[in-house]
């Protein structure tokens, strides 16, 4: 094989790996998952403070803080949960959408129907698959 011939399929070897690497990142980023990303985002929070959705039940958030969490819940509404019945889930999202909606606007007893709403245990009971061994 002629020296150059070998140079040229070694750049385009070198080129098929970092598209193939492209390809990657996308399909992660595309298949990013609406449910994950709110339990990461407003029901988890670092050591030391506390979740949104805590704050959300002691009326402590910010308005963006309470558009945020419409969004995403409205998101995992859309999105399919790895297990369970999905006219559940959209109940069970729906409440939460209306209950953080409530409490966007302030209404009387927004508080307990989003604690109500925002049951961990009862919604990852069902919908959540039991941690992996
Ligand atoms: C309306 C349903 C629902 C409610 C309410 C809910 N979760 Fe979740 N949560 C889920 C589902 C479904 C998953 C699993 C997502 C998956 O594995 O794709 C999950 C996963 C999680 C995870 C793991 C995320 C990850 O990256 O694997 C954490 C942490 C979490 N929830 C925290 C909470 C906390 C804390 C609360 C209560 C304040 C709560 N969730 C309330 C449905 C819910």
């Amino acid at each position: 094989m002629k020296e150059t011939t070998k140079t040229a399929l070694r750049a385009s070897a070198v080129l098929a790996v970092a598209l193939g690497l492209c390809v990657t990142v996308l399909t992660a980023a595309d298949a990013k998952n609406p449910i994950k990303d709110a339990m990461a985002k407003y029901h988890k929070a670092p050591k030391g403070t506390d979740p949104a959705c805590k704050k959300a039940g002691a009326g402590q958030c910010s308005k963006e803080e309470l558009a945020g969490m419409v969004a995403a819940y409205k998101a995992m509404c859309a999105a399919k949960p790895p297990q369970g019945d999905q006219k559940k889930w959209v109940q069970l999202c729906t409440d939460l959408v209306n209950a953080t909606a409530a409490l966007e606007k302030g209404e009387d007893g927004a508080s307990d129907k989003y604690k109500k709403a925002v049951n961990c245990k009862a919604c990852h009971d069902e919908f959540k698959p039991a941690a992996k061994k």
